[in-house]
């Protein structure tokens, strides 16, 4: 948990940046996923980065200008509702607890936030993700409109208070690097124990009930998202997530699989041989990844651009595929026809934070890819992924590869925050000797 004052500061700049305005940011609604049950509950992660707040039913108001406030809406208690569905913090704690300058009953939310509505400027809203929302607000922007005999006036403009949320996410502090170093490394003791209970007959979701496991007894809440447990050939589906076929000796097996600790997720990918060895094709191609993603990581540092760990892979991935035999050409004529996207077709990462696709632009406003900087994180994640075809040599059929990892970028470098899950071949197959 992170505290109070970290949560302060963030909405005073939020509001710094806004200028004069109000802000409407609600959480995520809750989801039925039949019938009467609900998927469990997750908060729209917005809503917490500016709040800690992790009730459903809840919306933040930001007013800014000379008195900058903070005022929560949230479920009022309810003692009959408590005994069924859990404690609820309530205005009162949501003052003592969470530091809020206002907080109110939900059903008090309409007649207060339209009144800090008017005469103000500007709305700091994201349209499109909320239609709840969406259609309350245009209704108040439709009444308040009308009122102007009455002196009130609607805002100017409605401005997408999200980007600038976006913009702070990306630069992580020192408690969110230590949260996310936290969920690295129970997602990477999960992959360590993935491997060492692999064993050829045994089937993908077995595998996979033995690192949610993991995930679970170390205290994450979640797995950041749906594991892909994707055995020889299902390795080349790139969201496989059937996860139940067997595990057939002499093939690899590749685990997708991060988990969710406090909100924060982590993001790891291993392959990884059933049988504990890696024959001589898979090896080859192991081993191009690997060095595929260490040119990547040598890129990711202050003095290079989004897009540099992505080329830099690019480049070691085109000419293993011309020595291999995959491509044909020189390195300059696989790249400009594009035929490397046979057996490479996705990129070499993303930004990595509350959400596993985390938020921030990726270029930056003059339409360069940005330059990194010290506290974003961001996961570097080559693969090679080789389905059947007549131009390919039959011996590196249904091999899928990915070895994914995440880093911090730092002021001279970066730091892999999950390398303590096995990847160079000698490990791997030590450990899994175990
Ligand atoms: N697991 C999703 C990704 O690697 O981007
Ligand atoms: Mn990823
Ligand atoms: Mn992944």
């Amino acid at each position: 948990m992170l505290n109070q004052k970290e949560f302060n500061t963030r909405r005073l700049k939020l509001m710094a940046a806004m200028g004069e305005g109000v802000a409407i940011i609600p959480t995520a609604p809750e989801a039925t996923r039949n019938r009467d049950s609900h998927y469990p509950y997750r908060f729209d992660s917005h809503f917490y980065y500016l709040t800690g707040f992790p009730e459903p039913e809840s919306i933040l108001v930001l007013v800014s200008g000379s008195d900058p406030k903070s005022i929560l809406f949230c479920r009022d208690k309810d003692m009959e509702r408590e005994i069924w569905d859990g404690f609820r913090h309530g205005p009162s704690g949501a003052l003592k607890e969470f530091g809020m300058d206002e907080a109110y009953p939900l059903s008090k939310f309409d007649e207060i936030a339209y009144a800090l509505l008017s005469d103000q400027p500007r709305l700091f809203y994201s349209l499109g993700s909320n239609p709840d929302m969406d259609e309350r607000l245009t209704v108040w922007l439709k009444n308040l409109r009308s009122q102007g005999r009455s002196g009130l006036s609607a805002p100017d403009e409605v401005v997408d208070v999200l980007k600038l949320v976006d913009e702070m996410r990306l630069f992580k502090s020192s408690h969110e690097v230590e949260i996310m170093k936290r969920s690295a490394a129970i997602a990477a003791g999960a992959h360590r124990r993935a491997m060492r209970f692999t064993k050829p007959n045994m089937m993908e979701y077995e595998v996979e009930a033995e690192f949610l496991h993991e995930f679970y007894r170390k205290g994450a809440q979640f797995p950041a998202y749906t594991s892909i447990v994707a055995s020889g050939p299902n390795a080349c589906t790139l969201h496989y997530n059937a996860n139940n076929a067997i595990l057939k000796e002499g093939e690899l097996l590749l685990i997708d699989a991060g988990c969710e600790l406090d909100g924060y997720a982590s993001d790891i990918t291993r392959t990884f041989p059933i049988s504990g060895k890696f024959t001589s094709p898979q090896k080859d191609l192991y081993e191009l990844v690997l060095a595929a993603q260490a040119s990547a990581i040598a890129k990711v540092h202050p003095d290079y651009r989004w897009n540099d760990p992505h080329e830099a892979a690019l480049d070691t991935l085109i000419r293993g595929f011309i020595d291999f035999g995959l491509c044909k050409g020189s390195p300059e004529e696989v790249r400009e026809t594009g035929s490397y996207r046979q057996f490479y077709m996705h990129r070499t990462g993303h930004w990595l934070g509350l959400d596993v696709h985390d938020v921030g632009e990726y270029k930056d406003k003059e339409g360069s890819w940005r330059r990194l900087q010290p506290g974003m994180t961001l996961t570097v994640e080559p693969g090679c992924y080789v389905r059947p075809a007549e131009n390919v040599p039959e011996h590196f059929w249904n091999i899928g590869i990915r070895i994914e990892d995440d880093a911090l970028v730092t002021s001279d470098g970066c730091e892999i925050i999950t390398g303590d899950a096995p990847k160079e071949i000698a490990e791997i197959e030590s450990w899994m000797q175990r």
